[in-house]
């Protein structure tokens, strides 16, 4: 980078990272009996990944919850501290929203339990082995891929084509 670039654009750097307040949305999804059984595209495959996906998050959204939880009162600062509840009241409206969808899902024979118990297995053994701050890092990393899948379904809403509108 050049002197002349480098001057243009230190003032935008040294600006605070804005910050944004977290409201949680309650959602109170209620998946009706009507939906078809394989309600992406009527297809299996895309049915079933979306469902496998929707069973790692209960249990995942609930160790993103504890990693933050973990340093919670070393916050001073009140702005951070409003993002952090606002945080854990978000991830807990996610979880309780999968889970319906797990439970729907799994009314209808599959398997979703197996799934949600490998994750819940994997994850406490991760709680075991990783030091705090590790695990605040995981979650860092997941929420970052989290954001970028979010992006992508946004910028491509020809990714959902087929999918029942109530999912
Ligand atoms: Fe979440």
């Amino acid at each position: 980078m050049d002197k002349q670039t480098a001057a243009t654009v230190a003032p935008e750097k040294k600006a605070k990272p804005s910050r944004a307040i977290i409201r949680p949305r309650r959602m109170d999804f209620d998946f009706s009996a009507d939906i078809p059984r394989f309600w992406f595209d009527n297809n299996v495959f895309k049915t079933l990944l979306m469902t496998a996906q929707s069973c790692t998050f209960p249990e995942g959204e609930r160790f993103f919850i504890d990693s933050v939880r973990h340093y919670q009162s070393q916050i001073t600062d009140p702005e951070l501290q409003a993002q952090v509840r606002g945080f854990i009241g978000q991830e807990a409206h996610h979880g309780k929203e999968h889970t319906t969808l797990n439970d729907f899902m799994a009314a209808r024979g599959f398997a979703t339990e197996a799934v949600q118990s490998h994750v819940r297995t994997s994850l406490q053994l991760l709680r075991k082995r990783m030091s705090a701050e590790r695990q605040l890092a995981m979650t860092c990393a997941l929420e970052h891929f989290t954001a970028m899948l979010a992006e992508l379904a946004l910028e491509h809403p020809d990714f959902f084509k087929g999918m029942d509108d109530r999912v």
